[in-house]
């Protein structure tokens, strides 16, 4: 066994800790990405405690000095970051000690437990906003290969089984409607999270005088009128993880819509259905079989979203059982977070850029789509139509579907005389109601795969994503 070698260490310890322990507990190998927020949260703490009269003008002068002069380095990528301080805040506040006495005053009032609920805070706000813009970006996409494919009619499948004709938008559209959804619970999530809990101190506050609502200003944590928006009991606002729990289920949920999309495109690009081309810079060869080309992109977007699922379970097991309020284990919180909040953004942007490189083969899709059976119901509603009861119409085109199969015949093959000897009241009209595209104009409640309520939607998508990239533009 390697040999405990102590750290530095100071206050009521007389020995740090061992090499083994500070590898065990380190968090800086991954939190060192929250330095820009952890740096922002500390510009407020010092301006907020300049205004109490807890820092001079010349020491909140020198903290915020250098501070600024940290982060420069920090983004440079000019900062040594230390295992065996920990943690990202402890890493920053040694080198502002060490370079600006000042800098041992910067904790007053604060503790690490709030300080770090403030950084993930301010993490996930920016996170969520990037996301959401991803998940736009990806709406664009499907209703721009959508628009190009308004009327490209394709099966509509239910059990993996051709059922009814819909247009290869209709299909896309579905999933800009679940990403919109998911977009919705994001934006959600976010009110949640824009809370500040600085001035919890570790658990219970401070006796000092700080202003918990010149922070929260300060960072951005207000309401629709400009009202600062603080977290209202000190244990919960330490070891509150709600916000974060929010985040990984609205992604996994983002996720898993992902992957069903994925799975459509993998079955879609397979030889047997050969309804789509994906561009070969989005997929892969095989290193063996010189003919494949595989979706690789699809089946990670499908394989990643088993990881975003884990780790809203690991998030979740991680709370289950801590007492209140900070307890080390939430140090854990982090890395199924920031995976979570990477595969998901990847996922999003990569499948965007597929899908602008994937191309429809309309006639596949038209063949596949112009099979009679698939306008069974249409026969049906038909018979209904004509005063037949719905049970008993459904029963009758059964009959003519069992009746065409025992003649070797296509559906539409029937002669009107066939289908009169199931149903009298067929009638000459019958053999109209297989024409496809007069079909699809049928097809127009709100909602419908038909023609007329197909436009009416991209247009409305169209619409409504415009106007939503012209309001994120800066
Ligand atoms: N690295 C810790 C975390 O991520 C920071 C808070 C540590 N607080 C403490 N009392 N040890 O949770």
């Amino acid at each position: 066994m390697k040999k405990s070698k102590p750290v530095s260490r100071s206050g009521r310890f007389t020995q740090g800790p061992g090499e083994d322990v500070a590898r065990f507990t380190e968090s800086i190998s991954f939190d060192w990405r929250l330095w820009r927020y952890d740096i922002l949260g500390s510009l407020a703490h010092a301006t907020m405690l300049r205004q109490a009269g807890l820092l001079s003008q010349a020491e909140a002068e020198g903290i915020i000095r250098t501070l600024d002069a940290i982060s420069q380095e920090i983004a440079a990528g000019h900062f040594t970051w230390k295992p065996d301080l920990e943690d990202v805040h402890m890493n920053i506040e040694a080198e502002l000690t060490r370079r600006e006495p000042a800098g041992a005053k910067l904790h007053t009032g604060r503790s690490r437990n709030d300080q770090v609920a403030l950084d993930m805070r301010l993490w996930l706000r920016d996170e969520i906003d990037a996301l959401i813009l991803e998940i736009r970006n990806l709406q664009s996409a499907m209703v721009e290969l959508g628009a190009r494919h308004s009327r490209t009619p394709l099966p509509g499948y239910t059990h993996l089984q051709r059922a009814q004709p819909v247009f290869f938008a209709h299909h896309l559209l579905a999933y800009v409607e679940m990403l919109e959804r998911d977009a919705g619970r994001l934006r959600d999530a976010w009110k949640r999270v824009n809370i500040c809990p600085l001035g919890s101190g570790a658990l219970a506050g401070s006796t000092l005088p700080l202003d918990r609502e010149f922070v929260a200003r300060y960072l951005h944590f207000i309401d629709g009128k400009k009202r600062p928006l603080v977290s209202q009991n000190s244990m919960d606002a330490v070891s509150d993880r709600d916000f974060i729990v929010e985040f990984a289920s609205a992604s996994a949920l983002l996720a898993v819509h992902l992957s069903r999309l994925a799975e459509d495109l993998i079955l879609w690009a397979g030889s047997e259905f050969n309804f789509i081309r994906i561009a070969d810079a989005y997929t892969t060869g095989s290193s063996l079989m010189p003919q494949k080309k595989n979706p690789d992109i699809a089946e990670l977007a499908r394989g990643k979203t088993g990881r975003v699922v884990g780790n809203l379970v690991s998030l979740l097991v991680l709370l289950k059982g801590l007492p209140m309020t900070y307890n080390r284990d939430l140090q854990e919180d982090k890395e199924p977070l920031f995976d979570t909040a990477d595969t998901v953004r990847a996922t999003v942007q990569i499948v965007a850029a597929m899908l602008r490189h994937t191309s429809v083969n309309e006639a596949v899709c038209r063949a596949a789509a112009s099979d009679p059976a698939l306008l069974a119901t249409d026969l049906a509603d038909y018979l209904v139509t004509r005063g037949l009861p719905f049970r008993q119409a459904h029963h009758a085109v059964g009959a003519a579907v069992a009746l065409a199969e025992q003649k070797g015949k296509k559906l539409n093959e029937l002669t009107l005389a066939e289908y009169q000897s199931i149903e009298p009241l067929f009638d000459a009209g019958v053999h109209a109601l297989f024409d496809l595209d007069q079909a699809m104009a049928r097809r127009n409640l709100t909602g419908a795969p038909g023609d007329r309520e197909v436009q009416r939607q991209l247009r409305r998508w169209q619409k409504f994503l415009a106007r939503d990239e012209a309001k994120s533009k800066p």
